[in-house]
């Protein structure tokens, strides 16, 4: 907002005919179809594998949620700021509605294709991008003959236009970084396969194109090296001056830096589509570099977990274990609203709404337009020349 804003007072002043960003309105999203990973995943992983336990999503939803967090995502912080309901994932068979669109992300998702998946040991989520992709098709092709039947079907499928108008998000890549470093890969070999899996990213994102998307949101890969479950598995890493570890961000970092170039090809390659690359990296360093600042303490450690530095890694979230011959369930610690790291993996609801209602102003995106306007496809252009 503060960029827009300040843009448009001052332009405004200047000379107002010449000005069609403030000129702008406000986006008509009628629904969101979200690709990810757990970091908006809103129920698709427990779907098909077990379910969270308490105190997961304690915080909003007084019970497990299918989130990776105690509360709310900064996709269901995008659903109501666009007053749209939660979206329904679309692996749950279970009283789901995609009316106002659908939510492809599941927990430990990648975007090529795992070299091994769960159940395995170190495995991953065999819905990786391109599978996500399929379940994109799918849902356009038969949300229409559904929606033929009438009656309460046509409730609970989007309307046809809607493909066209809706708000695509994207936040996927972390896992991509994880499995290479969890797989015995140097930090090095990551590294240079990061060119290879934003072309992946960038070979799907066209797919979905061309299936009539227009607006697309992408988020770009957080510090992962802030969190605790790289943290306590690499002990020996370099840690920057807030303590995280650098190599790890430095990657992250890399990823960002080819999935920016790749978002600035998109817009040249199908200049009818509006592309808004998002910086949720900045915005998340934030709360580990200056927690205090923001409302936040001990950033680097877990809310919700057991042992070591970082309160992770001896037992997970809401596991029963057994201590000094007493069993004791790994709950919250006392006031999740000024934490950063929920589980030594994911955000607290606390993060994620911070998260949001940075990124959600513009001020984080290239181009820099807020959330309700990235609709818009000229903007960027007309900001570039002139800011
Ligand atoms: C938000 O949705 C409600 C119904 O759910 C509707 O009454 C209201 O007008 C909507 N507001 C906007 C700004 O679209
Ligand atoms: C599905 O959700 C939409 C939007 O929230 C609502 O209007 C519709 O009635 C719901 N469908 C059913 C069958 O309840
Ligand atoms: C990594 O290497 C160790 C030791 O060689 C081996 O036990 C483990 O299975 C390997 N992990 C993966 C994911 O390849
Ligand atoms: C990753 O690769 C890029 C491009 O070769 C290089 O500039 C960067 O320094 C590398 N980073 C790490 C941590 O290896
Ligand atoms: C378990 O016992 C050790 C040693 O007496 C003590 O330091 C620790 O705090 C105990 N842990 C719990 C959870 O009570």
């Amino acid at each position: 907002m503060t960029n827009i804003s300040s843009f448009c007072l001052v332009f405004f002043t200047l000379l107002t005919i010449l000005n069609p960003i403030c000129a702008l309105k406000s986006c008509e999203f009628p629904a969101i179809f979200n690709f990810g990973d757990s970091n908006s995943d809103t129920g698709g992983f427990v779907a098909s594998f077990p379910p969270l336990n308490s105190p997961y999503g304690e915080t909003y939803f007084q019970m497990p949620a299918g989130r990776f967090s105690d509360g709310r995502l900064i996709i269901d912080f995008v659903a109501k700021s666009l007053n749209l309901s939660f979206l329904s994932a679309y692996l749950d068979s279970l009283g789901t509605n995609f009316t106002v669109g659908a939510n492809f992300a599941t927990a430990s998702s990648t975007i090529t294709l795992p070299a091994r998946i769960i159940p395995a040991n170190n495995g991953f989520s065999p819905f990786f991008f391109l599978v996500q992709y399929n379940q994109f098709v799918q849902l356009k092709a038969r949300s229409q003959l559904i929606r033929k039947q009438g009656g309460v079907f046509a409730r609970l499928m989007p309307k046809e236009e809607y493909f066209q108008k809706a708000l695509y998000t994207f936040d996927i890549g972390q896992n991509d970084l994880g499995a290479g470093f969890f797989g015995n890969m140097s930090v090095e070999e990551v590294n240079a396969s990061v060119p290879n899996i934003v072309n992946t990213f960038l070979t799907n994102v066209k797919s979905i194109y061309n299936l009539g998307a227009r607006s697309f949101w992408i988020h770009n890969t957080g510090p992962i090296g802030c969190l605790g479950y790289v943290l306590t598995n690499f002990p020996s890493a370099e840690k920057d001056t807030v303590g995280c570890a650098k190599s790890y961000n430095e990657v992250a970092q890399y990823f960002n830096y080819e999935l920016k170039e790749t978002v600035l090809q998109l817009r040249k390659v199908f200049p009818s589509a509006a592309f808004t690359y998002v910086d949720v990296y900045s915005v998340k360093y934030s709360l580990f570099s200056e927690p205090k600042k923001h409302g936040f303490e001990l950033p680097l450690v877990a809310c919700c977990g057991y042992g070591g530095l970082y309160n992770y890694g001896s037992a997970g979230c809401g596991a029963t274990i057994t201590v000094n011959g007493t069993q004791i369930t790994v709950g919250s610690c006392d006031n999740p609203s000024v934490r950063v790291v929920w589980d030594g993996i994911h955000y607290t609801e606390a993060a994620n709404k911070f998260v949001f209602e940075q990124i959600s102003t513009g001020a984080f995106s290239d181009p820099p337009i807020p959330l309700k306007m990235a609709c818009h496809r000229t903007v960027g252009q007309y900001i570039g020349i002139n800011l």
